[in-house]
C-alpha cells in the first residue's frame, strides 16, 4: 500500500471572499478518487484559507491570547476538510484532531482521509509533515505557484524556480525570508521535520489537480526535495 498526504492550500479551494471554488474542489475530489483507486491511501491536510485569517482578524482585537487565536484557525482548516469529506463521502463528517486519530482512521478502510489543523503554534504544513512523517507517507504539498523558487515569485520577478533542491538549501533559504516576514511557504518545524524524516517531498501547483496524480505516478513535476 502506498500512501501520500497531500496539502491543499486555502487559496486554491476558496475565493478571496470565503466562497468555495466548487468546480475546483469537484474536480480534485475527482482526481483524488481515481489516485487512490490502485492501493493507495491518501491524508489530504486542508488549510484554513480566508476562513482561518477573518476568524483569527476578528477575534484579535479582543483576545489577548495566541492560542485562542491559533485554536480558531485549527477549527476552521477543520471546518474546510469536514466540507470536502461531506462532499466526497456524501456522509457524516469524521475529521481525526491529533495523530494518534489519524493513525487509527489509516489502518481502516478508508482510502482518502482528510484533516485540518492538530495544535496551536503550527500551520498546517507543519500538520501535513508531521502526518507524513506518522503514517510513513510520502508528501506532496499543493500550493499557488509552480513549486519552490529561489525567493517569493509573487513578490519578485527575478526569482527562479528550482526542479529540485536539498533540504539543507531549502532551511537557508528560509531561514534568511522569514526574518524579513516574506515567502511563508515553510516555516522552520516543517523543514526541521521533513530533514530528520526524510520525507520525499513535493512541491507543485495544485491547479490544475490533475498535477497531483502526475505526482503521485512518479512524474518530475514542480519542485523535488531532496534529503540531506
Ligand atoms: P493554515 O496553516 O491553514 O494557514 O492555518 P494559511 O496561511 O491560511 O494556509 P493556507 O493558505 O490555507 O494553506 C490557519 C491558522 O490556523 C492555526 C494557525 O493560527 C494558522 O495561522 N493553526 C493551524 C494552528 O495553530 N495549528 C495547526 O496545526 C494548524
Amino acid at each position: 500500500m502506498k500512501r501520500f498526504v497531500v496539502k491543499l492550500g486555502g487559496s486554491l479551494l476558496f475565493d478571496d471572499d470565503g466562497s468555495v471554488k466548487i468546480d475546483f474542489v469537484k474536480n480534485t475530489l475527482t482526481v483524488l478518487r481515481e489516485a487512490a483507486k490502485d492501493d493507495t491511501k491518501i491524508i489530504v491536510v486542508v488549510g484554513g484559507g480566508v476562513t482561518a485569517r477573518k476568524y483569527i482578524h476578528q477575534a484579535r482585537p479582543y483576545v489577548e491570547n495566541e492560542s485562542a487565536l491559533d485554536q480558531l484557525g485549527i477549527l476552521a482548516s477543520r471546518l474546510n476538510a469536514a466540507l470536502l469529506h461531506s462532499i466526497y463521502y456524501k456522509t457524516f463528517p469524521v475529521i481525526p484532531s491529533s495523530l494518534e486519530e489519524l493513525a487509527r482512521i489509516v489502518a481502516s478502510a478508508l482510502p482518502v482521509i482528510f484533516m485540518g489543523g492538530l495544535q496551536p503554534g503550527q500551520s498546517t504544513t507543519t500538520v501535513s509533515a508531521l502526518a507524513a512523517e506518522a503514517t510513513g507517507s510520502q508528501l506532496i504539498i499543493a500550493t499557488d505557484v509552480e513549486g519552490v523558487y529561489t525567493a517569493d515569485p509573487k513578490r519578485d520577478p527575478s526569482a527562479k524556480l528550482l526542479k529540485s533542491v536539498s533540504i539543507d538549501s531549502l532551511i537557508d533559504i528560509f531561514s534568511k525570508v522569514q526574518k524579513a516576514g516574506e515567502y511563508r511557504l515553510f516555516d522552520s518545524l516543517t523543514l526541521q521535520i521533513i530533514k530528520r524524516a526524510k520525507i520525499h517531498t513535493r512541491v507543485l501547483k495544485g491547479d490544475p489537480p490533475e498535477n497531483i496524480i502526475r505526482a503521485i505516478e512518479g512524474e518530475d513535476i514542480g519542485t523535488l526535495i531532496e534529503p540531506a
